[in-house]
């Protein structure tokens, strides 16, 4: 009797514990807003704007990794800007497989915005790594003509960033690993295409798509095979849209509508009947296309998200306090 009294209370106790986690989890997406700085870092926005336009200046590569560093800072741990830490025993993500490829000048960006934000004085060590990068994610699709949107602000900054915590899509993946993994960070079948826009930015290395060329794909377009062929022989790397590669338009999906997808990831989306509608639709109306990119990325920015009690405003973001 005694044994089953404690039982039930230890299972009482397991139930508050595991509402408690639900609130605070809860309540963790609920504290972001986009006035969040407004008293304390009223210039913020300015100036993470002004820095990733002089790093796109110095770079194109700069918009499109800025972008790619935001995916894979929220869907690895969450937002939190782990993907940025540095640690000395080499055990952290950026070192895993499936980051090596996120380019310096994303980081870079990154560093420059939060050196500028912190050299004001009413800012300093008040702003999170974790919200530069996603306000810095918005500037690079804003300055490459895509759309301006509100960024919701409040995120804290990872104590900590290990190799075996990446978990990411591959560029072989089908349409049901796609679902699958997005739906793991609570993304829609829409969102991930929306998402998979972001394609209108940027590169791939040859090593990624290669598998695809030489006739080995049937749903690749054959002049775009040949071109490719082409391309991988002078260089490693190709546009993921090459008719607007440092544009953020609705390209990729016309690509894809083509067989002018780059990834097999992206293509697809085309191939498989289940979303080509959605890319059909995206391809007519660029429009519908940025405004679901905005709910898809505001979706992500909330993935994870740290507070006060399990994180930091980082001084550095390449090293925990
Ligand atoms: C759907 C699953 C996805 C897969 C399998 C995937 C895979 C890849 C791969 C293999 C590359 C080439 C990397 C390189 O060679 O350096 C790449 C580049 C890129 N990805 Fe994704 N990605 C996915 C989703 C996303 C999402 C959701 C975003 C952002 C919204 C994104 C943004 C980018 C950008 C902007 C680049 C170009 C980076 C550069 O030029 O440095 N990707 N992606």
């Amino acid at each position: 009797m005694a044994n089953l009294e404690s039982l039930a209370s230890l299972a009482a106790i397991l139930i508050l514990v595991l509402v408690e986690v639900a609130v605070l989890s809860s309540f963790a997406a609920a504290q972001l807003r986009p006035d969040y700085y407004a008293n304390v870092c009223p210039n913020l926005e300015g100036i993470v704007r002004y820095f990733v336009k002089q790093s796109m200046v110095k770079s194109p590569i700069s918009a499109p990794a800025t972008l790619r560093l935001f995916f894979h800072d929220c869907a690895v741990m969450g937002c939190d800007a782990s993907v940025m830490i540095i640690s000395p025993t080499g055990d952290d993500e950026w070192r895993n497989q499936d980051d090596y490829s996120l380019k310096p000048e994303g980081f870079q960006t990154i560093l420059d915005a939060k050196a500028a934000v912190d050299s004001d004085l009413q800012c300093r060590y008040k702003v999170s790594c974790a919200d530069i990068i996603a306000l810095a994610a918005r500037e690079s699709v804003s300055q490459s003509g895509g759309p301006n949107y509100t960024v919701e602000l409040g995120r804290y900054d990872g104590k900590k960033s290990t190799d075996r915590s990446v978990r990411l899509p591959h560029p072989g993946d089908n349409l049901d690993s796609l679902n699958a993994y997005f739906s793991t960070l609570g993304l829609s079948q829409t969102d991930m295409i929306a998402l998979s826009g972001g394609h209108t930015l940027g590169a791939a290395d040859c090593g990624f798509f290669k598998y695809r060329i030489g006739g080995n794909d049937q749903s690749m377009n054959p002049s775009f095979d040949a071109q490719l062929q082409g391309t991988c022989a002078k260089q490693n790397f190709a546009f993921l849209d090459d008719v607007t590669p440092v544009g953020f338009d609705n390209f990729y999906y016309r690509n894809l509508q083509n067989g002018r997808g780059l990834l097999g990831s992206d293509q697809v989306l085309y191939t498989d009947e289940r979303s080509r509608g959605t890319v059909d639709f995206y391809a007519a109306n660029q429009g519908t296309f940025f405004s679901d990119f905005v709910i898809a990325m505001t979706k992500l920015g909330r993935v994870g998200v740290k507070t006060a009690a399990d994180g930091e405003i980082r001084r550095d973001c390449q090293y925990p306090n």
